[in-house]
């Protein structure tokens, strides 16, 4: 298995996992189960949709190194492994262990060098500048907001210059309407997101909404999508 040169080793993923602040997912199989009923039947594979969506975003290429925060299960690392090929890297990061477990086995099952570990995005335990993509779906919701600036500039430090960042992330409640606005999921305000962003150093800064299908109950979500500055001065 390949794997990325790691730093910080006085602090381990697992001690910085069991201090966040973040609300930890930790249900493994069961999560998967629970997302594939869902979306199979709530949300008519508008998930399937929005992890696609967010690795198209960020146009990804063979032999890139990829790095997913907040990647529960690792669906989406699975499949961003798809697009880098061998030649790429992918890593994944969740401070849920039953999740990383069920990540590893999944990609253990299909012979593929992912690089999942327990942590969080508040201390990546990665050298800087080692990452040309970062990626996350559904996570900053999980987050208070001290916690989503610390992340990201954190994920602004691993980064290479002129590296891509897409957030994928539920709207707030207020943000969305009719059936959806009454599933539970908390949200994230996309243009809110996008000034934190913007605020961690990263310019351009863009922001889309995914369309809400009839008869979905989809909450709503939207994209950011970024770039970090190539200038290495910029972000400091
Ligand atoms: C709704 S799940 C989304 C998982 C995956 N990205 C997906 O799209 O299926 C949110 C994930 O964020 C993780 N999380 C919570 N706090 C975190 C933190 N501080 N750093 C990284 N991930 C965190 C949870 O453990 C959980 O697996």
């Amino acid at each position: 298995m390949h794997s990325f040169a790691h730093h910080r080793p006085s602090r381990s993923g697992e001690a910085s996992a069991k201090e966040t602040k973040g609300l930890i997912l930790n249900r493994g199989w069961r999560y998967d189960l629970m997302v594939w009923f869902i979306d199979t039947f709530l949300f008519r594979g508008q998930l399937r949709e929005l992890r696609q969506r967010t690795a198209n975003l960020a146009g990804i290429q063979p032999g890139e190194k990829v790095l997913d925060v907040g990647c529960g299960t690792g669906t989406l690392a699975i499949e961003v492994q798809s697009r880098v090929g061998r030649a790429g890297r992918v890593a994944g990061v969740d401070p849920g262990t039953q999740q990383i477990a069920r990540a590893r086995s999944k990609a253990a099952r299909r012979t593929l060098p992912i690089d999942f570990q327990i942590g969080v995005i508040e201390h990546l335990a990665f050298p800087d500048q080692t990452f040309d993509v970062v990626l996350s779906t559904l996570m900053m919701h999980h987050l208070p907001d001290s916690l989503k600036r610390q992340g990201l500039s954190e994920i602004a430090r691993v980064l290479k210059p002129g590296g891509r960042l897409v957030i994928a992330d539920f709207k707030r409640k207020k943000e969305r309407q009719g059936q959806a606005a009454r599933f539970r999921a908390g949200g994230s305000g996309i243009q809110e997101l996008a000034a934190l962003v913007k605020d961690a150093g990263f310019s351009p800064v863009e922001t889309e909404e995914m369309r809400l299908l009839r008869f979905s109950a989809f909450p709503g979500a939207g994209f950011v999508r970024a770039h970090k500055s190539s200038d290495e001065f910029a972000i400091c």
